[in-house]
């Protein structure tokens, strides 16, 4: 399976557009309606590549499947970590492209950037994000209790994470590589 994540051009300002006012694409993360123009505004300014948080496009083969995303946080005010979402569009979800993508994201992350720890968080229900966290090589840290609201009620939240020094996943007959060319490709097939 060809997995490629890349940057955002023009043309996909669109697929951001949508997720902010269509309800229910983004899936259990759907918060109610935000600003159309948000990604317009973001991409004329950096293109969604900040220092502190950006988003790369996911591609499978010549087809945009969605995108993932990455922000800075820090626990104790000094050390930064990433925390990775994602966000596939429903007819490229169940297809190994999920966990590919975040896998890839995780090594672009620890090969161009000095951080130690990746993070994400999903939703005790998310049972597709678990797996495809545990497939891309994070562990299950935590619950976190009553961490955000969504749906009409407070909720928990599963922690996980990567650490630099944590195993690759396997992806096919290799583990994943970073790439520091405009792209980040899966070397191998499954
Ligand atoms: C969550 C998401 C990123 C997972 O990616 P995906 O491409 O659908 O998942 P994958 O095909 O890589 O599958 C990964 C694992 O999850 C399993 N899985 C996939 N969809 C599943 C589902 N609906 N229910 C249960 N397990 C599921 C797969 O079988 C696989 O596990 P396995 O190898 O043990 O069989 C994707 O479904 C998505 O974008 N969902 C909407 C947005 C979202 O929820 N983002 C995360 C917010 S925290």
């Amino acid at each position: 399976m060809d997995v490629v994540l890349r940057p955002a051009g023009a043309d996909d300002v669109p697929l951001f557009q949508r997720f902010a006012v269509e309800p229910g694409l983004i899936g259990l993360d759907w918060n109610g309606f935000r600003d159309a123009q948000s990604p317009v505004r973001r991409y004329a300014e950096d293109g969604f590549l900040g220092p502190d948080d950006g988003r790369l496009i996911v591609r499978s083969g010549d087809e945009t499947a969605g995108f993932v995303s990455w922000r800075s946080g820090s626990f104790d005010g000094r050390t930064k970590y990433w925390e990775i979402g994602i966000a596939l569009l429903p007819e490229y979800r169940g297809r190994g492209i999920g966990w590919r993508a975040q896998a890839l994201l995780t090594a672009y992350l620890f090969e161009h950037t000095p951080i130690y720890r990746v993070q994400a968080a999903t939703h005790p229900e998310n049972v597709a994000e678990q797996k495809a966290l545990e497939k891309a090589g994070f562990r299950f840290e935590a619950v976190i209790r009553g961490c955000e609201f969504r749906g009409g009620r407070m909720r928990d939240g599963y922690l996980y994470s990567r650490l630099r020094d944590d195993p690759d996943p396997v992806l096919g007959n290799g583990s994943v590589t970073g790439s520091g060319e405009e792209a980040v490709r899966e070397p191998l097939a499954d």
